[in-house]
Parts: structure tokens; C-alpha cells; sequence
């Protein structure tokens, strides 16, 4: 183990992927399940976002990965054993220096189980019991064959724990196994640990995102080609500050955020129910409606399907489908109402214009607009450039970036005006 008193050089990484975690210390418990090789990448990407990561180890643990690996990947000194140190209490007792946050990750079915009875028979089952005693947050990252995963006695150790507050990400069931979530996930759920007193906690956000697909018979459809990341990016920044968030998502191929309820729709019928429904039954701040809605729907929908052979062309009539900006507005007309809408190969000028007359008629706060005939705008990509125009006309232009950042540029100025209220 690592004596010298110079920094560990692969703390090098420290904040390179911004400061959400600064001055954050995490332990990082790794348990005996294949999925520990994950743990150099989770702890690095934790590291990026500015957290120190310490790393204890299980016995078992220890017989998958070896403890120099996590002490390369954190640059701190990783616990094997608990020795004179009482390691577990210095990490997580209740003295004023200790971890801000437990994550177990990978969580194997046996310590998942004995966290929930109290055992504390490891490094890592008796980090857990310090932690739970000294109130430090804990996140569960299981991982394990699916019919491990199925146990009746696991799912209720597992309801129990989620009872006393601790919070589990994932596993994804897929190839008959409960596998370990996805690095982004376990670090987005960290995060948004700490974001639960941000500048938006107490807010409720609505958030429409994704197409709407339009049947003409039960197997053709008319679509369009939006992901729904501008929205799921929208919805991860909002619950990283600690807002309540709910999402209204047709059928885009984005994953949605953790943390987030999601109201999954296939038209734009439903998801203009979906969203009346909504926001009659909850008092939301603000509406953020990304969604690329399918303005058109045949006036005639087959319920069969349409041969080709006997008639090789068919008359479409469509009709335009109801305007969800206008029944949110209606509907909620105390919420910050913030749309988005798509143009194609237009001026800046000209979007902007379009932008500001539609915010006018819909009586919106907001609207942000872009031009996905655009390089890397728009549907389908994981960039946008967009134009933010307010009730004044005052416009903010976005240039290119990913998404995220420009969900974190809408969510700043959608925070200032909501917390302004
Ligand atoms: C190669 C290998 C992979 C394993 N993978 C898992 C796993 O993914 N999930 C699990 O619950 N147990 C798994 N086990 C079984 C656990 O290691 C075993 O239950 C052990 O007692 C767990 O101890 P720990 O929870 O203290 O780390 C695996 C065992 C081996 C040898």
C-alpha cells in the first residue's frame, strides 16, 4: 500500500467532468460478485464528478479483484480487513469526519440480506450497520443471477431495506441475469442524493419528451425520428437538483433518469390525456414540453391491415392532432410553461420570430427553438443548438453542445423564475 506523502497521480482526474460531487467523500463497498470489475470505472467516473472515493473490500470481493486495482483507480488507501483502525467507524460512525455517502455496488444477494438483518460479519456488512446507526445515506447497487434476484426472502430484505430509506439502483434484468446498472446510473443516483436540497427541491417539473406515433392500420405508423434525450436530459438536470420529476414519454430511445416517474404513451391522444391527467392531479411549477408530438393523425384508421397487392396506392386524408401546449396551458395556468419547437431550414431570425410569435399565441414563458435541418440538431443526435426567447423577446442563443448542457443552461433560467415566484 502507498506510503509516500505526495499526491496519488490518478487523482489527476479529480473535477474534470465538473465539481456535482466536490468535497464529497464516498465509500465505495464491493462485494463478491463478478460485477466488481465495474468498480475501477465507477469509482473513476465518481472521481470526474469531484468525489474522494475510498474502496472496502469483502473477503470474497478481494478473491474477484484485487485491492491494488481500487487503490490505482481511487488513488486513497482501500480497506481489507478491519483492523486496530476500526475502520468501519472511521469511515461511517457518527464523528464529525466521516463519508457523506455508503455505496454498495456490486451488492451481492448474501450482503444485501445481511445488511437487512443487521448482520455485521465483513468490512463491508459492517460499514453498512455504522452507517445505518450514524444516519449516512446508502445506495444498494445489486447484481446477481436472476434466480438469485428472485428469491422471495431477497425481495423482502430488499422492500425492507428500501423501508428504512436506503435507495437501490437498478439491477437490469437481461441473459437470466439481475446485472449490475449502468456506470451513469450509479453516479446520476449518487448525485442526485446530494441534489434533493438543491435549487429546486420542494418544485414539481412536468416533462413531455419523445415522438407520438400516429396508427394508420394496427402496423403502420406515422412518426418522426426524436429520441427523447432533449427531454430525459431535461428531466436528469432538473432531478439533480432536487425538483420532483415527472415524464410523459412516447416511444423515443432514450433511458430515462432514476429517480424520475415516467408515464409512457404511444400518440399524441394519450399523451395529451396523460398530461391533463397530470397536472389536475399534482400542483407542477413548471411544464417543460420537449416532446416532438405527431401533429398530424389519419382521419381514417384501418383496423386491419391495408393490402398492397389488390390496391398499390391509398389515399391518406390526416387531420391535425390537438395542441398539448394549449390544454397544459389551460389546464395549469399558474405553471412556468416552457415549449420547444422544431423548425427546418430557416434563419436565425426568422426562428426566432416563428419562436416568439408560437410563445405569444400559446401564452407560454419560454420557448426554446431550433433548426434541425441543422449539422447535429435536433432529432436524433446527442447535440443541440437552440434559441431561448422570452416573453420580452430577449433571446438567448445556445450555440452547439450536448444536450445535457443545454438542459442545464434551460434549467438554470427555468430555477431563477420558478424560485423568483
Ligand atoms: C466468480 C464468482 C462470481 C459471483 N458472482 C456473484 C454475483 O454476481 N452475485 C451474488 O450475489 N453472488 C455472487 N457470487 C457468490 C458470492 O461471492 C457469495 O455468495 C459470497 O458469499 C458473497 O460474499 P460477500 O457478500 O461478503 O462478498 C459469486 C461467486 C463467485 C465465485
Amino acid at each position: 500500500m502507498r506510503k509516500s506523502g505526495f499526491p496519488h497521480p490518478s487523482k489527476d482526474i479529480l473535477q474534470t467532468r465538473g465539481a456535482k460531487l466536490k468535497e464529497k467523500r464516498l465509500v465505495l463497498c464491493i462485494t463478491g460478485s463478478v460485477a466488481a470489475v465495474k468498480c475501477p470505472e465507477i469509482a473513476r467516473q465518481l472521481m470526474r464528478c469531484g468525489a474522494e472515493v475510498f474502496a472496502v473490500l469483502s473477503p470474497m470481493a478481494q478473491k474477484i479483484i484485487h485491492p491494488y486495482l481500487m487503490e490505482w483507480a481511487t488513488g486513497n488507501p482501500v480497506v481489507t480487513e478491519l483492523t486496530g483502525g476500526i475502520e468501519h467507524v472511521t469511515l461511517a460512525g457518527a464523528q464529525k469526519e466521516k463519508a457523506d455517502l455508503i455505496l454498495v455496488a456490486p451488492a451481492t444477494a448474501n450482503t444485501i440480506s445481511k445488511i437487512a438483518l443487521g448482520v455485521d460479519d465483513t468490512t463491508v456488512t459492517s460499514v453498512a450497520s455504522t452507517a445505518f446507526g450514524s444516519g449516512t445515506p446508502i445506495v444498494i447497487v445489486p447484481a446477481m443471477h436472476e434466480s438469485m434476484y428472485q428469491h422471495p426472502v431477497l425481495e423482502e430484505n430488499i422492500r425492507k431495506l428500501k423501508t428504512l430509506g436506503v435507495t437501490f439502483v437498478g439491477p437490469r434484468i437481461e441473459e437470466g441475469k439481475a446485472k449490475i446498472a449502468g456506470t451513469e446510473e450509479i453516479v446520476e443516483a449518487v448525485v442526485s442524493k446530494f441534489y434533493a436540497c438543491g435549487d429546486l427541491a420542494g418544485t414539481k417539473i412536468l416533462v413531455t419528451a419523445g415522438p407520438t406515433l400516429e396508427y394508420l392500420d394496427p402496423i403502420r405508423v406515422i412518426t418522426n425520428k426524436s429520441s427523447g434525450l432533449m427531454g430525459i436530459e431535461v428531466a436528469r438536470e432538473a432531478l439533480w437538483r432536487g425538483a420532483e420529476v415527472t415524464v410523459i414519454f412516447g416511444p423515443g430511445t432514450a433511458s430515462p433518469p432514476e429517480g424520475a416517474r415516467i408515464i409512457r404513451v404511444e400518440t399524441t391522444a394519450e399523451m395529451y390525456e396523460a398530461v391533463i391527467s397530470e397536472l389536475k392531479s399534482r400542483k407542477y411549477d413548471a411544464i417543460v414540453a420537449t416532446a416532438a408530438a405527431a401533429d398530424w393523425t389519419p382521419v381514417k384508421q384501418y383496423d386491419y391491415k391495408v393490402p398492397t397487392r389488390k390496391a398499390p396506392s391509398l389515399d391518406v386524408k390526416l387531420k391535425a392532432t390537438p395542441k398539448i401546449i394549449d390544454v397544459a396551458r389551460r389546464t395549469s395556468p399558474q405553471a412556468f410553461l416552457v415549449p420547444f419547437k422544431a423548425e427546418y431550414n430557416v434563419s436565425d431570425s426568422e426562428l426566432v420570430e416563428r419562436a416568439f410569435k408560437r410563445l405569444k399565441d400559446s401564452n407560454a414563458d419560454l420557448i426554446v427553438a431550433n433548426d434541425i435541418a441543422r449539422k447535429d440538431v435536433g432529432f436524433n443526435v446527442e447535440t443541440n443548438e437552440v434559441f431561448i426567447v422570452d416573453k420580452k423577446r430577449r433571446v438567448i442563443h445556445i450555440s452547439l453542445r450536448t444536450k445535457r448542457e443545454v438542459a442545464k443552461n434551460l434549467i438554470d433560467l427555468i430555477a431563477a423564475k420558478v424560485k423568483a415566484r
